[in-house]
């Protein structure tokens, strides 16, 4: 089924959404409000409407109608938005800045990185919503995370996809030493940014 199927009259407002938080998200400092100290710049972002087939899947999960109007009343995450940074305090100060916004009201925080998912996951996820304007009223996920992180979820990402996974419990095993080892590394990257930091 395509998008202009499902969703129908819903989807210029859910574009119009996404242009919108790609507009909000792209006025990110790229350094320090002021200061000299570099603030950590968003490296990359990308956005995406969930398609009509995982949507469903997921409504579908939670035994719910499967129509459109049912998937814009129930799931807040139709709309997500990706935004990568290089640090985890970074990540934080994005999360923070976000919640600042008023054009943008914060249902929910999910901190994956304080309380990461038994696989490794760690991200920071905020189901926002725009508070005027075209869009409004539609929420938005948005997930923030490192950039090793990221690379990390885009591998773990193909076991969803697959049905038989040869050697699963290896794999799974080595991802979740991975995601742990990445969280280490960003933290000692971070010690060195700010050991870089100090006058010589
Ligand atoms: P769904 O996971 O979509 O059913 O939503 P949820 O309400 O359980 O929210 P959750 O915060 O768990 O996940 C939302 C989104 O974050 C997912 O759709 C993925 O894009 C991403 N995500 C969450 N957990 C993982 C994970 O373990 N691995 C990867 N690669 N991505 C994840
Ligand atoms: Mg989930």
């Amino acid at each position: 089924m395509t998008m202009e199927e499902y969703y129908g009259a819903a989807l210029p407002s859910l574009q119009e959404a996404i242009g919108r938080l790609l507009e909000i998200i792209g006025q990110y400092p790229a350094s320090g409000r002021g200061t000299e100290e570099p603030s950590g710049e968003v490296l990359y972002v990308r956005s995406r409407l969930k398609s009509p087939e995982s949507l469903m899947a997921k409504l579908k999960k939670h035994g719910l109608p499967l129509d459109c109007a049912s998937a814009l009343r129930q799931m807040h995450d139709i709309v997500e938005i990706r935004v990568v940074c290089s640090f985890v305090e970074d990540v934080y100060r994005i999360c923070r800045w976000i919640s600042d916004r008023p054009e943008l009201s914060v249902c929910q925080i999910k901190d994956y990185i304080a309380y990461p998912k038994p696989n490794g996951y760690r991200s920071c996820h905020m189901i926002v919503s725009l508070t005027d304007g075209p869009g409004s009223g539609i929420q938005a996920e948005i997930q923030i995370r490192t950039i090793a992180l990221d690379f990390w979820a885009a591998l773990e990402h193909q076991l969803k996809y697959k049905h038989s996974i040869p050697h699963e419990e290896l794999i799974r095993s080595e991802l979740k030493r991975c995601a742990d080892e990445i969280a280490s590394i960003d933290l000692s990257m971070q010690t060195i940014r700010e050991l870089l930091k100090e006058p010589f």
